[in-house]
């Protein structure tokens, strides 16, 4: 009896001793949004767009009645503009959604399974992570976000001061800026952009029927992942995301393309309880300072009817006018499965040291 005990631990330590590599943590299944039940997780944010955008973002009732969120034939979620109604009214501004996770997560696994994405001239969407604390204190990180017909897509953590990413980093985005103070350069943050034509934002991906977006942060880091739909090397636990039990983030996730290190120079306590929030704003600050009607569909000429010089004017002027510019401003959601950081992890640490 002692001897078989004393045998299966040996083998026991002997099998396992291979998945105790550094990078490697596992995670306890959460909650998981789709179908549906996608939206009793969520809550709608109708407050004007801080980031003052030409939307007025509706709640729940006027969503669903208004065919802007809904589940379609393929249990596929939809969260999208207005794209049927002119706006007479000059101050009249189009109806979008912007929802907020109800059920907080600190350290673990987001993983989003996205058919299609936002683009087009005007369009500024986002899927993040902000605190529900007094920002930016407990942090946002904005796992992707772009604007107009951009193929330029980023991830960026904004935070209290005190907080700076190293130039050199395993990853396979490029380094904007890399002082993640919220209060230094505007907001700009400390972001990465992708650049690897690789169909990971706007129609590209949405061409290519979309793919998977990750984000991973623990007590070392925090990472961002992409696979599109038809990448062989997604990680079965992304492709097919248990609901129950535990996932393992290691070697075979393969380079983050964002990796934001955290330690000595951005302590993870920048970070707290945060809630994902899927976001799609008009023009506003961002989308609005570099819009150019060109980049809407046929070109400037058709839009002899767009009489304002100013940039951020000419795109409120667009969706004021225009609804059938945003035919391509709506997320498709196949589903979005949040895991927590397990606590034996930190066990398994401590014991691989002595
Ligand atoms: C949308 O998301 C981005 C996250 O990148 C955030 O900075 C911005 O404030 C949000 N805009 C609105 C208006 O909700
Ligand atoms: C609502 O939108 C969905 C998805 O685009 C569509 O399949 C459905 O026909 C629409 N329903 C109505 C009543 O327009
Ligand atoms: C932290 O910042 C200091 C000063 O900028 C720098 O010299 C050092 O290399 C940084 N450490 C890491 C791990 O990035």
């Amino acid at each position: 009896m002692f001897s078989f005990k004393f045998a299966s631990i040996l083998i026991s330590i002997y099998v396992l001793l291979p998945c105790i590599s550094a990078d490697s943590a596992t995670f306890t299944h959460s909650i998981t949004y789709k179908g549906d039940s996608f939206f009793d997780g969520f809550n709608f944010f109708t407050a004007p767009d801080p980031t003052h955008g030409w939307v007025d973002y509706v709640d729940a009732t006027t969503a669903q009645q208004g065919n802007l969120t809904g589940v379609d034939s393929s249990n596929n979620v939809f969260l999208r503009p207005n794209d049927l109604d002119v706006i007479t009214d000059p101050n009249g501004k189009r109806q979008s959604i912007r929802i907020q996770s109800k059920q907080p997560f600190t350290k673990g696994v987001v993983i989003g399974n996205f058919i299609h994405m936002p683009t087009g001239c005007g369009t500024w969407p986002a899927f993040w992570a902000s605190t529900t604390g007094q920002w930016p204190d407990g942090g946002e990180i904005d796992i992707i976000e772009g604007v107009n017909t951009g193929e330029e897509n980023q991830s960026t953590l904004h935070t209290n001061p005190g907080c700076t990413m190293p130039s050199e980093r395993d990853q396979l985005g490029q380094n904007r800026k890399l002082n993640c103070d919220a209060k230094a350069d505007g907001n700009s943050g400390c972001g990465v952009s992708y650049n690897n034509g690789d169909s990971s934002y706007g129609e590209s991906f949405n061409n290519n029927g979309g793919g998977w977006y990750a984000m991973v942060h623990d007590d070392e880091s925090i990472r961002v992942f992409f696979w599109k739909r038809d990448d062989s090397n997604v990680p079965k636990d992304v492709s097919n995301p248990p609901e129950s039990g535990t996932i393992t983030v290691d070697d075979s996730w393969g380079k983050p393309y964002a990796f934001f290190p955290l330690g000595n120079n951005c302590s993870g306590d920048n970070f707290g309880a945060e809630s994902i929030i899927i976001n799609t704003t008009l023009c506003g600050d961002w989308a609005g300072s570099v819009f150019d009607l060109n980049q809407c569909p046929g070109g400037a000429e058709k839009y002899k009817d767009i009489t304002s010089k100013d940039s951020k004017e000419q795109c409120e002027e667009v969706v004021r006018k225009h609804p059938e510019v945003f035919k391509d401003a709506g997320w498709t959601i196949g589903s979005i499965h949040v895991y927590k950081l397990s606590q034996d992890n930190k066990k398994r640490l401590v014991r691989r040291r002595r």
